[in-house]
């Protein structure tokens, strides 16, 4: 949708960094290195790949993407450049450094360095003056820029910070040698005239804001993200900061798709293009959907599952004679109708091939190849049209169980017998740290599911409680893909409780604010894609304790 006598809007996409702060989401080097991956494909200008910071985790996270993906070219033609890679850090000079030393092997790099500016933060959290404020700001800036070209500053909670007190700071920066002003609205607190109307008096009353891009960074407390966002970017804002699907902190941030598709279906209105395939947005919901566990809601603009669903007898009448009565914009556009297009048990190597690289999965090995045609012909003899929603859901799946992420559990057997009274499990697990090989059975009150995950519970040696348990059925008919997402928690209460049987049923959640690991699993069998998702998210949680064993911190914005 290019537009030569408009401004390009910059896409900087915050998924991998302010999305991974949503509550419950861990996601692990793989799963971050495919979405980074199917970002770069989706035409994102700019990714902020992690906190370096923050945890070793971090840390390498970040590096990998900056190697792996940060030269990758792949979709990208027409935009001419591979993405830049971002990092975040406080206005810290270790913070700064550690970031530099986590992206320097990108071909284009950012330093993104933060600093509140309300008088609330500077008061309570910081306890400095504004005067410090500036001053440390200019340090923060000067020494990212003595790294990188490439300079980004965000005064964390501009929406509610004293506006004359941001053009000081900002004029500073810029001076410091800052190129992007990033503007958050860290609390979700503005509203859309008021946000608008800050950006254009911080670009009026900034010496130099001519020279810097202009970013909005909007969170949605109050559901008005993306209408901050588009208010900016009539206001002079020129880059964006969004996550796909909208997940984030709270209430989340502004979602990508709904300010890209505003921007697309308003080509006159506002003053911007953009340079996004965005018939990739579906696909990649799903993907960030299942990764991380936040489940998109069917009345989701954009991507939800409802988008492009009508349901009245007067809606569907008038998009049989024409579509344009009730659609604004064609599923198409966004990859909506690509859902339904099938694979079956006859296709074959190269037509599995084809439409693996056509999901952005092209660079699989050989072996991961393999081990995703086994699965496909798995489901495929099991299931008469193989969709490509259950390939992306058999991916994500590959994805968060590779190889290279440390599973300590691996399932080896499992049986399970299941009728009208107590259903019961039996569970070989393996050890992969000792190559140890244990088994275990257990009786489940209220099902099968609950015998596994009872079993398992024995077997790792931890008390989990359940905080989460969505089914979904990928598609439709009886011979569908399951998809399960968990998210569980460790119980550290005291022993001799209620629930010391383990018994899922027991298990309600406390309101304990415990940290919380998601994992899901998709197969055609549902206890077998439960007992995956319930492994997928006690990995997560071995590998996060294995983490803080080594005397890991982490760190959150
Ligand atoms: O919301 C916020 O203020 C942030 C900053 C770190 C940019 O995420
Ligand atoms: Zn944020």
């Amino acid at each position: 949708m290019a537009c030569t006598n408009k401004d390009k809007l910059i896409i900087f996409d915050t998924t991998l960094r302010d999305g991974e702060q949503s509550p419950g989401v861990t996601l692990t080097v793989n799963e971050k290195i495919e979405i980074a991956k199917q970002l770069s494909r989706l035409g994102v200008d700019i990714l902020e790949a992690g906190f370096p910071v923050a945890s070793q985790g971090d840390f390498d996270a970040v590096e990998r993407i900056a190697t792996e993906v940060g030269p990758l070219m792949a979709g990208r033609e027409s935009i001419g450049k591979p993405m830049r890679i971002a990092g975040l850090a406080r206005a810290v000079p270790a913070d700064i450094q550690r970031c530099y030393d986590a992206i320097s092997k990108a071909p284009l790099k950012r330093i993104h360095t933060f600093l509140a500016t309300s008088d609330i933060h500077l008061e309570h959290k910081l306890k400095i003056t504004r005067d410090e404020c500036v001053t440390r700001a200019i340090a923060a800036v000067s020494f990212a820029k003595s790294l990188v070209d490439d300079v980004e500053f965000s005064p964390e909670d501009a929406g509610r910070s004293d506006q004359d007190f941001l053009c000081k700071i900002l004029s500073a920066v810029i001076e410091a040698g800052a190129t992007t002003l990033n503007i958050p609205d860290t609390v979700g607190y503005n509203m859309p005239e008021e946000y608008g109307a800050m950006i254009k008096y911080l670009i009026a009353n900034t010496k130099g804001s001519d020279k810097v891009i202009w970013s909005a960074h909007c969170h949605n407390d109050l559901g008005l993200a993306t209408a901050n966002a588009l208010s900016g970017i009539m206001n002079g804002i020129r880059q964006v900061e969004v996550t796909i699907n909208g997940i984030g902190e709270r209430a989340g941030n502004t979602a990508m798709e709904e300010v890209v598709m505003a921007v697309h279906t308003h080509p006159d209105f506002f003053p911007v293009y953009h340079t996004v395939n965005t018939p990739l947005f579906f696909r990649i919901s799903q993907l960030v959907s299942s990764l991380s566990g936040m489940a998109v809601q069917p009345n989701k603009a954009i991507v939800g599952a409802n988008a492009f669903l009508h349901e009245s007898g007067i809606h569907q009448d008038g998009v049989l004679k024409n579509k344009m009565t009730y659609e604004i914009i064609s599923p198409e556009t966004v990859g909506a109708n690509t859902v339904n297009l099938v694979l079956g048990k006859h296709s074959g190597r190269a037509a599995f091939r084809s439409r693996l690289q056509e999901l952005g999965f092209g660079e699989l090995s050989d072996e991961e190849f393999q081990v995703a045609f086994n699965s496909f012909k798995t489901l495929a003899d099991s299931k008469k049209r193989v969709t490509e929603q259950d390939l992306l859901a058999l991916l994500s799946d590959q994805v968060s169980s590779s190889a290279g992420d440390k599973a300590t559990f691996v399932i080896k057997t499992l049986q399970v017998v299941s009728g009208t009274s107590f259903a019961t499990a039996t569970v070989q697990l393996q050890n992969t740290q000792t190559g140890d090989i244990m088994v275990d059975a257990a009786i489940g009150k209220s099902g099968p599911i609950e015998a596994v995950f009872s079993a398992i519970q024995r077997l790792v040696g931890r008390r989990i409680r359940l905080r989460k348990f969505d089914i979904t059925a990928v598609g439709e008919g009886v011979d569908a893909l399951g998809q399960v997402s968990v998210k569980i928690s460790e119980d550290s209460s005291v022993e001799d409780s209620s629930e010391s049987d383990g018994s899922v049923e027991a298990q309600q959640d406390d309101g304990l604010n415990q940290a919380t690991y998601h994992g899901h699993g998709a197969d055609s069998d549902i206890i077998q894609a439960a007992t995956r998702a319930y492994l997928n998210a006690i990995n997560r949680l071995v590998a996060n304790e294995n983490e803080r064993l080594l005397g890991e911190r982490k760190v959150n914005v």
